[in-house]
């Protein structure tokens, strides 16, 4: 029998103790031995719940049990879950995770933490919610070169971002409907803006290269400034607009970036939908893969946490090797990106836009007094430069290469 604490009853956490309920037989049966949930560690109590009797409040009572050996992380924010997991991982006991400002901020750390004391630190669900992406990147593509990873890593903006293609609603009520819905959170700021995303790319990212991309260094823009108007652009263009959080190889470097993204429907991402999200991934042999389902959620989320706690039952004291080192890892400056540009302007500016921007496609989405344009591909460094010029400018949205 394997006995193993979950540090924080909330949403995940509960979620991890009714999956371990639920489907027990073919857990039990996949870790090779009985899993029970011997201690939930919360400020709170829960009088009436069936694991009321498990609650305890202080840490160390499952730091000093020899029984517990896989500790589930599910409290979020950095501390106290890095110190908490930190001695966890000192005390020879393995960490399973969701919280991806944690990994994002001490991802390698957390695992050289783990190997030094012969177990694991595993956070499946800390990207991508139920969707298997860590896993696959550490060991079924592990024989691949990955030259791209392309996702829609945050349900709540995915879901405004439907409801305003397919209902023309405006941002502020879509995303009043995703909170009313419980999708988004009251404050939704790391969600519309970005930062979400942002931790989400960056764990992939040190995944891909091997080393430290820190999220402070990845440009970020949210969805805030995406306006109805935009999406009557892009249906003109047959574009969808989608907010993508990528990490690409080129120019010797690593480009990495969390914006809205115009994209047609030879890219697989454009039918993502609603709350779900999907990772595209490009390897340099395998080619194009993807990756796609409930990128949030109690019980998708808690399934990844589970399946963490299997693979730690399964691997006892042996350390599954994941490939993240501290260095840091320098990105490109985005000057240097290269592609086209959605841009909307002012009626009467297009001759001014020729001359800036040479050859472009004019956009009529039959507003009064304004139209839009695309560019030819130019570097970011470039298209500031010019636009800066245009004084009709309105606002631009980037084009995403296929
Ligand atoms: N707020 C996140 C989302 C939850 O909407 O995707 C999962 O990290």
């Amino acid at each position: 029998m394997i006995s193993i604490a979950v540090l924080g009853y909330g949403t995940v956490g509960s979620g991890v103790v009714e999956v371990i309920e639920k489907n027990k037989e073919v857990i039990d049966k996949r870790a090779g031995k009985k899993i029970r949930v011997k201690y939930i560690l919360d400020l709170r109590d829960f009088p009436g719940d069936p694991y009321a009797d498990r609650v305890v409040h202080d840490i160390n009572v499952i730091l000093q049990d020899p029984e517990v050996t896989i500790i589930c992380e599910t409290m979020g924010g950095n501390e106290p879950a890095f110190t908490y997991s930190m001695q966890a991982l000192k005390a020879g006991k393995s960490v399973c995770t969701s919280n991806k400002e944690l990994v994002a901020n001490h991802g390698a750390e957390l695992i050289r933490t783990a190997k030094e004391n012969y177990c694991n630190y595993l956070f499946e669900a800390s990207v991508g919610g139920g969707i298997p992406i860590i896993r696959p990147l550490n060991a079924a593509l592990t024989a691949e070169r990955i030259e791209l990873i392309s996702g829609i890593l945050n349900g709540t903006t995915n879901y405004i971002l439907t409801r305003m293609d397919q209902e023309g609603c405006d941002f502020e009520t879509s995303l009043k409907e995703a909170q009313e819905k419980g999708y988004a959170e009251r404050n939704p700021e790391a969600d519309v803006e970005g930062y979400d995303a942002c931790r989400k790319i960056a764990i992939l990212a040190s995944l891909m290269t091997g080393k430290t991309v820190r999220y402070e260094e990845i440009y970020t823009e949210g969805i805030t400034k995406i306006t109805r108007e935009d999406f009557l652009y892009a249906h003109k263009m047959n574009l969808f607009i989608k907010l993508l959080a990528s990490v690409r190889e080129a120019d010797g470097g690593y480009y990495a970036m969390v914006a809205p993204f115009l994209i047609g429907e030879n890219s697989p991402l454009h039918s993502v939908n609603d709350v779900f999200n999907a990772i595209f991934i490009r390897g340099n042999t395998l080619g194009d893969s993807m990756y796609y389902g409930r990128g949030a959620g109690k019980l998708p989320t808690a399934s990844a946490v589970v399946s963490d706690v299997i693979d730690c039952a399964k691997h006892g004291r042996t350390h599954i090797v994941c490939l993240w080192d501290e260095e840091k890892l320098p990105l490109c400056s985005i000057d240097g990106a290269y592609r086209r540009f959605f841009v909307r302007a002012q009626k009467g500016c297009e001759a001014k836009a020729r001359e800036l921007f040479g050859e472009i496609e004019l956009v009529d989405a039959g507003l009064e007094n304004e139209f839009g344009f695309v560019t030819a591909a130019l570097t970011e460094k470039e298209f500031a430069e010019k636009s800066g010029q245009l004084s009709g400018f309105i606002s631009r949205i980037r084009v995403e290469e296929a």
